[in-house]
């Protein structure tokens, strides 16, 4: 498929040599969330080896924090007759075809010890009678969720936080926006062109780089997702020559909070978990009618569920009624929830909750063999930037926290153990289209914030929960139009650079989702509206050539 020309941008930011900092390192972090920081506390677990740590905004920032629900593994299997086969099976059911099994047994079976390192660390989960309480979330077959009330990821992010910062061979930068992966003559990574804070450019070197930037669900109008999913990490590494792979998979998350002025706040599969039911604008339960697990059925046809019920109600939300539930199980379990509702005028303890469906979870990403490794040398990706093939076609709600922990030890470990072989870096290269003068070359007055918005509408309206051939050639065709005179454009800011990875990731999106002629998991069409078999396979996307995307199966 031949590409836009304008993706024969390799860096998005040119610079003088001479009046740029350099900074080296031996390991570069690239996001501070649970895989990140897994991985950088793996790293020195092991070695003497220096890591840095950066963050596009304030360490905390990012979807690690806001994640809710929990992590799933199999703590105490004797207890819930539970198996870690059993975590297994219903991860691959979940996954429609497309999970690399290899994959999933890794993480459900490593995904133990990484969990138990993570209560070591002095990660506080909810417990009942003084024993962990596991909750179950939809698609899992049995309780294995660990939590921490309504705010797991909240804990997870402050435990291992704490645990690195005090770290004396971690450093940690915040503000620092990284541009663009650095490649040499070779196509092997060797660090990244990064914005800091007081607005200079600064050079930071490393012998591996680890991404672990997150997603892109703010991509889309309606997401889950804090400010700083945009993409990045899917945007650079494709520049750089990685494969990404999936990016038709954007996982819908059923139930955020729909009001006026709310920031598309989540409410948590949890609560349904407990007993929650969907019910109309009319007041009438529905979900029986679409699946025999009711509210636990699988996310996408809850979230396909509620939009077929707007339609029929002819509005623009749906409820989920928690007023059955023991008004103290509210208060315990879903303070967050409470209290963030309660602030609209909503006690939930009395009244439905508005919801309706957003964006939430990115499945596809850079493609990453079983230690995180992507196929350009010296580059890691983890966390859900990556894709590793546990998810497949459908995520299982809490295996993403889950995966982050596991890929994000291993790939560290890797890591660290190659790069203790690597010469010390010696005096930096810059590659010659970096190299020049950091004056703007050429620009038009752009409102970027209108274009921002322009583009999340576009990809809600046509790139959403259902979509179909005709609706994604529009979305494509648009996004080629904006992209031929943002991409070429020379910028100076984090929110332009960020525009430009947002377009690019936008572009990966549509890409897989005009490819993919069948319905699978999250990604369905109502032009194709069955699985197929003849796409039973991943789908990747690469820079081939200057002019060409190769798409090809995996
Ligand atoms: O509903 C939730 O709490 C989401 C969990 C997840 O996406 O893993």
């Amino acid at each position: 498929m031949t590409v836009p020309d304008s993706f024969q941008r390799r860096y998005l930011a040119k610079f003088n040599k001479s009046r740029i900092s350099h900074r080296f390192t031996d390991i570069l972090v690239v996001g501070s969330g649970i895989a990140g920081l897994s991985a950088a506390l793996e790293i020195v677990s092991k070695t003497s080896l220096e890591v840095l740590v950066i963050a596009k905004s304030a360490l905390h920032e990012g979807s690690t924090h806001y994640a809710q629900g929990g992590v799933a593994a199999v703590l105490e299997p004797d207890r819930h007759r539970d198996h870690v086969d059993f975590h297994v099976e219903d991860t691959i059911d979940a996954a429609c075809g497309l999970a690399d099994e290899n994959v999933v047994q890794l993480v459900a079976t490593e995904g133990v010890s990484a969990v138990e390192e993570l209560l070591s660390l002095g990660a506080q989960f909810d417990r009942q009678d003084g024993e962990i309480h596991f909750t179950r979330e939809g698609g899992h077959s049995k309780a294995r969720i660990l939590h921490s009330a309504d705010s797991t990821g909240r804990e997870i992010e402050r435990t291992l936080l704490d645990a690195a910062q005090n770290e004396n061979q971690i450093t940690t930068l915040e503000n620092t926006y990284a541009i663009d992966l650095v490649t040499d003559s070779v196509g092997a990574c060797r660090g990244v062109l990064a914005h800091r804070p007081q607005g200079f450019l600064q050079m930071l070197w490393a012998k591996k780089v680890i991404l672990a930037t997150g997603g892109a669900g703010r991509l889309y109008r309606e997401t889950t997702n804090p400010q700083v999913t945009t993409g990045d990490g899917i945007a650079m590494s494709f520049r750089a020559g990685a494969t990404i792979q999936n990016m038709e998979f954007v996982q819908f998350h059923p139930t955020t909070l729909y009001v006026a002025g709310a920031d598309r706040f989540l409410i948590t599969e949890a609560a349904r978990g407990e007993g929650g039911q969907l019910i109309d604008n009319d007041g009438v339960a529905f979900m029986k009618d679409y699946h025999p697990e009711a509210e636990l059925a699988p996310r996408d046809v809850v979230s396909r569920a509620i939009l077929d019920r707007m339609k029929k109600t002819e509005s623009n939300r749906v409820y989920l009624d928690l007023t059955q539930l023991d008004p103290d199980l509210i208060v315990r379990r879903f303070p967050r929830i409470l209290e963030i509702c309660l602030g609209f005028g909503i006690d939930i303890r009395r009244q439905a909750i508005p919801v309706r469906p957003s964006a939430h979870y990115t499945i596809g990403g850079v493609k990453v063999d079983a230690h995180g490794a992507t196929d350009v040398p010296h580059l890691y990706a983890v966390g859900e930037v990556s894709s590793t093939g546990l998810h497949g076609a459908n995520r299982l709600g809490s295996n993403s926290l889950l995966e982050g922990l596991v890929f994000g030890r291993r790939a560290g470990r890797q890591a660290s153990e190659l790069a203790l072989d690597m010469p010390e870096n010696s005096l930096p290269f810059v590659p010659s289209e970096m190299e020049q003068p950091s004056r703007s070359t050429q620009q038009i007055p752009i409102d970027l914030r209108d274009l921002e918005r322009s583009l999340q509408s576009l990809l809600w309206h046509r790139v959403g929960i259902e979509r179909n051939g005709a609706e994604l050639e529009i979305a494509k065709n648009q996004i080629e139009a904006w992209l031929s005179y943002v991409l070429p454009l020379q910028f100076n800011t984090p929110e332009a650079w960020t525009l430009q990875n947002m377009l690019t990731t936008s572009y990966l999106i549509l890409t897989g989702a005009l490819t993919r002629k069948e319905s699978r998991g999250v990604h369905f069409r109502n032009d194709f509206p069955n699985p197929s078999e003849d796409w039973n396979i991943q789908q990747s996307i690469k820079r081939a050539t200057n002019t060409n995307l190769e798409i090809k199966p995996n």
